[in-house]
C-alpha cells in the first residue's frame, strides 16, 4: 500500500527515472502521486490526485531539475485523494521533504503539540507531522539521520519513511517499521523503495533494511545502522533472480493477462524446489499439535485448497483461519507445540505480518509461503518456502496463487511420504501428474480465453452471480468470485453448492447466471443435485467441467472445459484459469483497468 521510491545519482536528471519507477509501484496504489527533487538548494515539487499518467499529462513529471528525488504513489488513509493529501510533505520552510507508507496512530497528539509551536499543515494526513518534527530536531542542530532518529521515538504506528532536505544536498535518509523499504545499489546510484521492481531495470542488487534501522544513502553507497544505538550494520548485498522483462507487459495489453499467461511457467519453476526447503517444512509440522493455515484474500482460498490437499494425501487437517481474525478467535490457545503455515504472496500484509508477531509471543513455529525474498514474513517465519512467480504487478493476484497452491501440493506429496497415509506408489504416480499441470494449464488457457471473452460480452451487465463448488472446488469458485468483484466490480459470491439451497436459492430467477465449478470427483453427482435445483428455477448455468462430461454438459447453458485425468486434490490449478480469464474480460467489457481496481492495492499494510 503506498509505492515509494528515492534514488541518489551522480549526474543528469532523476526525474524521468522516478516517474517510470512509480509506474512500476502503481499496483501499490494510485489515487495521487507526487515527485520532489532538489536543485540549487531548492526542492522542487509536482503532485496531483489521479493516476500517474493522468497526473504526468498535467504536470510533465519529467521536466524537474535535479539528480536526487523521491516518490511516491499513494493509497489514502488519512485524508482524501487530492492534491494538498499527495506525499511528498514539507516542513514549513520547504526545506524537508518526506514521503511514507503506513499509519502513523498518534498523529492528531503530535499535530496538536507542533501546531501549538507554530507549525502550519497543509494536509489531512498523519504523515505530514513527519517533515515538522524533523524540521524541529535540525533546528536544535541535529542532522538528517539523527532527527529521523528521534522522530521514530515519538511516531506510534507503522512506517517506511523516506526523507531528503536541502540542507544535506546528495543524502537521502530512510527508515522503517512494519512497511517494507528495499535498497538498490549499481555503479553510483542508489535506490530505495517500498518493492524491488521499481528499480529492476537497473540494478539486481538489492540490500535488505529490517526494521529497527536506518540507512543514508549517497552516490558512493549506503550506511545502514541500528535505530536503538546507532551501530553500523554490515548487511550483504544479494542478487535477485527477477529480471526486468518479467515486470514489464510483454505484448500483453495488461499485466492481469500477461500473467495469467506465465502461470504454466510459474508452476514449473516452483516445481523445482529444493526438497530439502520442503522436508524441513514437512518435519516441522509434524512436530506439531496443532497446524494452522493464515492467510488473507486470494491467499486464503489457496490455504483452503491446501487443507484439503493436507487431509487427502497426508492425513493431517490444518485449521484455516483469517490472519485478521485469528488472535480473536485463538483466544491464547497457543504453544511452541503449534505451528502456522503463513500464506502471503507479498510477505508484507499486515494483517498477516501481526498475527504472526501475536503468535511468536507463544513461541509458535511459523513457515512462510510467500513470493517474495527478504520480505517481512521472511524474517518472522522459522522456515520459508519461496514460491517462484516472479514479480506478479497485476493486483489481482493470478500467479501467485497458482504458485501457492503448486507449493502446498508438493509439501501434502512430501507429508503423505511421511505419514504414510496414502500409499507411496499412488503418491508417486500424482507427483508425476502435478508435473504435468503446467501444459495442461497452457492447454486451459488456449482452449478457453475466446470462450471467457465470448462469456463475458453475454453476462457483463449481470448485477450478481453465484459461484458454487463443493469439497476442494469451494477454493475455485470462492476464487473466482473474488476476481470477478475486485476488478469487473460485479456482486459475486461464492458458496458451497450443498449450502445453497439454505439461503442463496431464494437469489435466484430466470435467467439468473450460476457458476459451478464442477470437476469429475467425488463430489460431482451430488453437485448434478445442486446444478438441477438451480436449473428448476431458471437459472442460467455455467460450468467448469471436464472435457467430454457428456451429462453436465447437457445440464449447462455455457461451458469451461478442462482435460480430463486431473487428481482432486490438483483440481483448483486448471479449474481456476477459465474463471481468472472470464474475470479479466469482464473487467475490460465493462471498461475497467484489470491492473488497478478501483480501492484496491496489491500488498495491504494497514490492519
Ligand atoms: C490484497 C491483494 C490480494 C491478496 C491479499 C493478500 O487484498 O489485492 O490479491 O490476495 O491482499 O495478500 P498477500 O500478499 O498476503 O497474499
Amino acid at each position: 500500500m503506498c509505492g515509494i521510491i528515492g534514488v541518489v545519482q551522480k549526474r543528469g536528471q532523476v526525474a524521468p527515472f522516478l516517474h517510470q519507477a512509480l509506474k512500476r509501484l502503481e499496483y501499490r496504489g494510485y489515487d495521487s502521486v507526487g515527485v520532489t527533487t532538489i536543485a540549487e538548494d531548492q526542492l522542487h515539487m509536482k503532485k496531483d490526485k489521479g493516476k500517474i499518467e493522468e497526473v504526468h499529462m498535467k504536470l510533465n513529471l519529467d521536466e524537474m531539475p535535479g539528480s536526487i528525488g523521491i516518490g511516491h504513489t499513494r493509497w489514502a488513509t488519512h485524508g482524501i485523494p487530492s492534491m494538498y493529501n499527495s506525499h511528498p510533505h514539507f516542513d514549513c520552510n520547504n526545506e524537508i521533504a518526506v514521503v511514507h507508507n503506513g499509519v502513523i496512530d498518534n498523529f492528531l497528539e503530535l499535530r496538536k503539540e507542533l501546531a501549538s509551536k507554530g507549525h502550519k499543515f497543509g494536509s489531512e494526513t498523519d504523515t505530514e507531522v513527519i517533515p515538522h518534527m524533523i524540521e524541529d530536531y535540525m533546528a536544535d542542530g541535529m542532522n538528517l539521520t539523527e532527527a529521523i532518529t528521534e522522530v521514530t521515538k515519538r511516531i506510534e504506528g507503522t512506517y517506511a519513511i523516506v526523507a531528503m532536505t536541502t540542507k544535506e544536498y546528495g543524502k537521502i535518509v530512510c527508515t522503517r517499521d512494519g512497511n517494507p523499504l528495499v535498497l538498490g545499489r549499481k555503479e553510483d546510484t542508489t535506490y530505495v523503495s517500498s518493492d524491488i521492481p521499481a528499480f529492476l531495470p537497473m540494478t539486481s542488487d538489492m540490500i535488505l533494511l529490517l526494521d529497527g534501522e536506518i540507512a543514508a544513502l549517497d552516490t558512493e553507497g549506503v550506511v545502514i545502522r541500528k535505530l536503538s544505538d546507532g551501530t553500523v550494520v554490515d548487511r550483504e548485498t544479494i542478487e535477485i533472480s527477477w529480471t526486468a522483462d518479467q515486470a514489464q507487459k510483454g505484448g500483453f495489453p495488461h499485466f492481469m493477462l500477461k500473467e495469467i499467461h506465465e502461470q504454466p511457467d510459474a508452476i514449473r519453476n516452483t516445481l523445482r524446489l529444493k526438497p530439502e526447503i520442503l522436508q524441513d517444512a514437512a518435519q516441522l509440522i509434524l512436530e506439531s499439535r496443532n497446524v494452522y493455515f493464515l492467510a488473507m484474500g486470494t491467499s486464503g482460498h489457496a490455504a483452503i485448497a491446501g487443507k484439503h490437499m493436507f487431509a487427502s494425501l497426508a492425513g493431517i487437517l490444518p485449521r484455516f483461519e483469517l490472519a485478521s481474525e485469528f488472535p480473536d478467535t485463538v483466544y491464547g490457545a497457543l504453544s511452541e507445540n503449534d505451528c502456522i503455515v503463513a500464506i502471503t504472496q507479498s510477505g508484507e500484509t499486515t494483517d498477516t505480518i501481526s498475527s504472526l508477531k501475536y503468535a511468536k509471543g507463544f513461541d509458535t513455529k511459523v513457515i512462510a509461503i510467500t513470493n517474495v525474498v527478504g520480505s517481512s514474513v521472511t524474517r518472522i517465519a522459522d522456515h520459508t518456502i519461496i514460491t517462484q512467480a516472479g514479480p506478479e504487478i497485476g493486483v489481482a493476484a493470478t500467479k501467485t496463487f497458482m504458485v501457492q497452491l503448486t507449493s502446498l501440493a508438493q509439501l501434502a506429496l512430501v507429508l503423505g511420504e511421511l505419514t504414510g497415509s496414502v500409499d507411496k506408489r499412488i503418491l508417486k504416480e500424482k507427483r508425476k501428474r502435478l508435473e504435468k499441470l503446467p501444459e495442461i494449464i497452457s492447454e486451459v488457457i488456449s482452449r478457453n480465453e475466446e470462450q471467457a471473452r465470448r462469456l463475458a460480452g453475454l453476462l457483463h451487465d449481470k448485477p450478481s452471480l453465484l459461484f458454487l463448488g463443493r469439497g476442494i472446488s469451494q477454493a475455485t469458485s470462492e476464487e473466482g468470485a473474488l476476481k470477478l468483484k475486485e476488478i469487473a466490480y460485479n456482486h459475486a459470491e461464492a458458496y458451497s453448492a450443498g449450502q445453497s439451497k439454505h439461503g442463496p436459492i431464494a437469489l435466484v430467477h430466470d435467467g439468473y447466471p450460476v457458476i459451478f465449478v464442477a470437476p469429475r470427483d467425488e463430489t460431482r453427482n451430488r453437485i448434478i443435485g445442486n446444478i438441477m435445483e438451480m436449473k428448476a428455477r431458471g437459472a442460467s448455468i455455467i460450468s467448469v467441467i471436464e472435457r467430454g462430461d457428456e451429462e453436465l454438459e447437457s445440464l449447462s447453458d455455457h461451458l469451461f472445459t478442462i482435460p480430463s485425468g486431473i487428481d482432486s486434490e490438483f483440481s483448483v490449478m486448471p479449474y481456476v484459469v477459465p474463471l481468472q480469464l472470464f474475470s479479466y474480460y469482464m473487467a475490460r467489457r465493462k471498461g475497467y483497468d484489470p491492473d488497478k481496481p478501483r480501492n484496491l492495492a496489491k500488498s495491504v499494510t494497514v490492519l
